[in-house]
């Protein structure tokens, strides 16, 4: 087996205290320059689980679900097994061919047509949320902005009651982010309240039966696999994949991106100048700071992977943002640079994992990115940090929980008609 280079130091890569100011960057490349498979110990029931750096042994791993199952979940922790058998019979937790039965249940709502409609409301909810903010000069960027618009648009999607908003994000922060006391008092809290997010979906499923309404939820109900249609429960475990797969992580790459912008005021005043390069700053903020910092898989069977024995039940770990800054695959890629051409960015970045459980909601999670930040540069001038930034304790999201800024209004051109030009 490989030594890993940190060796003298009995904890591995993957623990909180080494994440403490988030993923720690440089012992990422230095891991990935100098392995392709990595053995690391750790406190769960096999002992150990492998590391992987490699973009073609991220590929093959989340794009072969028969030698490498998702079944056992995403996370490196292993769920009790009473929540994983209910868990596994969730969307994502499947593997192929019942998997795809379900995905193209809701796949309709996050195609180009759907967004393309949902696109105006999107602008509105932009406006408002800082609205909220502008004459303050000042906010926590996180929980006030960065949070707002994945949050109001999946509401939206679904048809959530604005009354429940509060309770299902304390459930959502609760489950992704179990390993910080500021929301959960321990792992197994995480697991329950991931539970509660099920309960909560399957109660608006009942409700939208009652009460029938325009939403996602109405046209899912509605929808058939094999003739049959999903019971109030099945559709709780979808309401829990879309929920935690949309907030946390765009709500994690707004809070960098407003960190690289503070970082870099030449590359925010460029596109203050020129709105054009958004989408390319929108790739190039994903490509440098992945949210979701691995997808565990776990191996149905003895293989061999990258010159190492894989054992039945081995866990492997990949690691997404280890092939966005290889330099085998970017130029310079510890730069961050907005200018960089989006579709060379898109195709060698695994931010949004890739295989049969590639995220379902990218083009919305670019969309919500493009129109915040595009309201950002437009409204605000000359942010700035004030205060200590706070990261969320997790090995599994990379991001902040808390980001005191300042800035300044940005001075409103206004149309000939004297209203604000938008
Ligand atoms: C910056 C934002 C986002 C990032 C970085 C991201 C990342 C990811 C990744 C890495 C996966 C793969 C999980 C796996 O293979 O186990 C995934 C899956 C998923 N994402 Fe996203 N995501 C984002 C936004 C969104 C949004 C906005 C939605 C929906 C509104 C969404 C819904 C989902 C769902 C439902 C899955 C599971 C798909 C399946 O199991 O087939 N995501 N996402």
């Amino acid at each position: 087996m490989s030594q890993c280079p940190f060796s003298a130091s009995p904890d591995t890569f993957l623990s909180l205290d080494r994440f403490a100011d988030g993923l720690p960057r440089g012992e990422l490349n230095a891991l990935r320059d100098s392995h392709r498979i990595l053995w690391q110990p750790d406190a769960f029931a096999r002992r150990g689980h492998w590391l992987l750096f490699q973009q073609q042994d991220i590929d093959h791993v989340l794009q072969t679900p028969d030698l490498f199952t998702n079944t056992h979940g995403p996370l490196l922790e292993d769920f009790p097994p009473e929540i994983l058998a209910d868990q596994q019979q969730s969307m994502t937790f499947m593997d192929p061919p019942q998997h795809r039965k379900y995905r193209s249940l809701v796949d309709g709502a996050f195609r180009p047509q759907a967004l393309r409609m949902r696109e105006p409301v999107m602008r509105q909810f932009a406006r408002e949320i800082i609205d909220s903010v502008i004459d303050r000069g000042e906010c926590e960027f996180v929980n006030e902005v960065a949070i707002q618009l994945p949050m109001r648009v999946i509401f939206h999607v679904l048809g959530v009651r604005p009354e429940d908003a509060g309770t299902v994000m304390k459930l959502t922060n609760t489950a992704t982010l179990a390993d910080d006391p500021d929301y959960a008092e321990n792992r197994h809290a995480g697991f329950l309240a991931s539970m509660g997010l099920m309960e909560f979906g399957t109660a608006l499923a009942a409700d939208h039966r009652i009460n029938p309404r325009d939403s996602m939820t109405m046209e899912v109900l509605e929808a058939e696999i094999d003739g049959e249609q999903l019971t109030d429960r099945e559709f709780g475990r979808f309401f829990n994949n879309l929920i935690i797969g949309g907030t946390e992580t765009t709500r994690n790459t707004l809070g960098w991106a407003m960190w690289e912008f503070i970082h870099h005021p030449d590359q925010y005043a460029a596109l203050q100048a020129d709105p054009s390069l958004l989408p390319g700053a929108v790739e190039e903020v994903l490509r440098y700071r992945s949210p979701v910092v691995y997808l565990r898989r776990t191996a149905t069977q003895d293989l061999e992977l990258a010159g190492e024995k894989i054992a039945k039940g081995d866990k492997l770990i990949c690691l997404l943002g280890s092939p966005n800054r290889d330099p085998a695959l970017f130029e310079r890629p510890d730069e961050f640079d907005i200018t960089r051409p989006p579709n060379a960015t898109r195709r060698n970045y695994r931010t949004f994992g890739t295989g049969p459980h590639f995220c379902l909601g990218i083009n919305q999670a670019r969309l919500n990115l493009e129109i915040m930040l595009g309201e950002i540069v437009r409204r605000i001038d000359n942010p700035r940090i004030v205060g200590k930034p706070r990261h969320a304790r997790s090995i599994f999201m990379d991001g902040f929980k808390e980001l005191q800024l300042a800035f300044d209004p940005r001075p409103v051109t206004l149309r000939t008609d004297g209203q604000p030009a938008r």
